[in-house]
């Protein structure tokens, strides 16, 4: 009973408060009209007239559903183009950005120097060796635990090959082996080279082609 009377009193309470502001803006819209009366109903026609369909506009471009627009993933079946595939292959003639610069690097081969066959031997170390071994004989690591084995850079065919085989097969790959184009940037592939030649030239050469000098050292050696 007494909660009841209590909200009773609260809502009445609510319901003055709620007029007394409701006069209030009333009274003062009265005063703004009886003020300028010309310039409020002027304003207040513009309003309508040109503010509100801007608005509403604005509103409706806004909904243009971006987020369940039509997408395409790789490789489906798409409508859009004529031979019904979403890839499309690349215009002919184009050049992936790069490319050009990478072409120019593997088009002509540096000078040998001592720092291109340090450069080569260490690219080597850390992409070739697991199969290749350190001698480049075929018998790495992984060959030794059943990986199919290489052919030996110092048999005959290979000692032969221009330089451009090594650098395609880097590129490419070869029979089982994999590409390592991804791995092993244009520059370091020439290095590479520089070191599979000083590897087949070091099994291959003949002992007395040394100077005197590192003939005795390598003879001396145990
Ligand atoms: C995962 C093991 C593996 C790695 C790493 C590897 N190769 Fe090979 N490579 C092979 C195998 C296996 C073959 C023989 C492939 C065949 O005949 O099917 C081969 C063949 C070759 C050949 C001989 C191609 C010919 O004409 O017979 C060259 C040259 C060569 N690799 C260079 C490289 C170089 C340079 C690297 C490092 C950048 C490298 N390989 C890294 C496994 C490897």
């Amino acid at each position: 009973m007494t909660t009841d009377r209590l909200s009773a009193t609260a809502l009445g309470h609510a319901a003055l408060k709620a007029t007394s502001k409701c006069s209030r803006t009333l009274r003062f819209l009265g005063i703004f009209r009886l003020a300028c009366p010309s310039l409020a109903t002027r304003s207040a026609g513009r309003w309508f007239g040109v503010f509100l369909p801007v608005c509403v506009l604005t509103l409706v471009a806004g909904c243009d559903q971006m987020a369940r627009q039509p997408r395409a993933d790789a490789q489906e079946a798409s409508r859009f183009f004529p031979d019904g595939k979403v890839n499309q292959a690349p215009p002919v003639g184009t050049v992936a950005r790069g490319e050009l610069a990478r072409d120019a690097v593997l088009a002509e081969r540096p000078p040998l120097t001592a720092a291109l066959l340090e450069r080569g031997e260490e690219r080597y170390r850390i992409n070739c060796v697991p199969c290749h071994g350190l001698a480049g004989d075929g018998l790495g690591t992984v060959v030794q635990r059943g990986f199919p084995r290489p052919p030996d850079f110092a048999e005959p065919r290979l000692v032969q090959a221009p330089d451009r085989h090594f650098l395609k097969v880097i590129e490419h790959g070869y029979g089982v082996m994999y590409s390592y184009a991804a791995r092993v940037k244009p520059a370091d592939r020439w290095a590479i080279v520089a070191h599979i030649r000083s590897l087949q030239l070091a099994r291959t050469a003949d002992v007395k082609a040394l100077p005197e000098e590192d003939r005795r050292a390598l003879e001396a050696r145990p």
